[in-house]
């Protein structure tokens, strides 16, 4: 058997492709229709209850473009909105934020994990929830840890300045002290700070990105369900977006790599998903 439909991917903007970046190369037979909610972005500083109503608005839209899943490919629409999105819609729905708090209950030697994300996923307490379900009773000191200026940072392409190292020095400090030996990357943005967030946390702490974390669900999800793609040529991917087009593009690249082509603008407003 062989699905053909896209899995559907969508974020507050670009940050989500790092998700998709993960899943394709996991499973690089599968169509990617990717919504990037540019026009709203970003969610981080948002209240929960907005981010809820712009990601369930966002799961129908692609519902209605026939995809065979959805990823929730930002972790603050996760926090605020998983539930609600899977309420909303019939296929499978996979959050950024379960599959990294299952790894890092299996890599911590200490129990000692670290979260860093946005603001709106920090104080949703989304991540603690995960862990209390996930290991009942669990024994394991979760330290979370707001870095607002990080997105900024990746997005200017700045991932070595000493303006940033000074960020990540300030924000990581407190993670330091309590002796974390996992951090959890829990916002789209943070694999492309690999590189200086392992700088300042040290050699012996594991960094865990949600993004790779998510694929190894989505590959599980597919191959159970049989909705896996057999067809052997290049899939066709689409990149829509609410804002400007070529603002999205142009940093798409950069987070996606040589499989982002061209974005559409879609406004949602006039979409019947609503
Ligand atoms: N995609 C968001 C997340 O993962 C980061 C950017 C934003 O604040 O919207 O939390």
């Amino acid at each position: 058997m062989s699905d053909p439909r896209a899995i559907g991917v969508f974020d507050s903007g670009v940050g989500g492709l790092t998700v998709v970046r993960s899943i394709l190369d996991d499973l690089p037979r599968e169509p990617v229709l990717y919504f990037g909610d540019t026009a709203r972005y970003p969610y981080g500083p948002r209240t929960l209850e907005e981010v809820r109503t712009f990601a369930v608005q966002i799961a129908r839209h692609l519902v209605e473009r026939d995809v065979k899943m959805i990823v929730v490919a930002c972790n603050s629409a996760t926090a605020a909105a998983i539930e609600q999105v899977r309420a909303a819609v019939s296929v499978p729905v996979v959050g950024v934020i379960e599959p990294a708090v299952r790894a890092a209950v299996r890599a911590t030697r200490n129990g000692r994990v670290g979260l860093i994300g946005t603001e709106v996923t920090v104080a949703s307490g989304a991540y603690h929830d995960a862990l209390a379900r996930l290991d009942p009773g669990s024994e394991i000191a979760l330290i979370g840890q707001a870095c607002p200026a990080f997105v900024e940072f990746v997005e200017r392409g700045d991932t070595t300045s000493p303006a940033l190292l000074a960020a990540a020095e300030r924000y990581l400090t407190p993670l330091q002290a309590a002796g974390v030996d996992t951090l959890i990357l829990g916002c789209t943005h943070y694999p492309l700070l690999r590189g200086a967030l392992h700088h300042v946390m040290g050699p012996e702490v594991l960094l865990l990105s949600s993004a790779d974390e998510t694929a190894k669900d989505v590959y599980e999800i597919l191959g159970e369900r049989g909705l896996l793609n057999e067809m052997t040529r290049p899939p066709d991917h689409r990149f829509e977006c609410s804002g400007d087009p070529e603002w999205f593009a142009g940093l798409g690249r950069r987070f996606l790599g040589p499989e982002f082509l061209d974005a559409d603008r879609v406004s949602l407003e006039l979409s019947k998903s609503r």
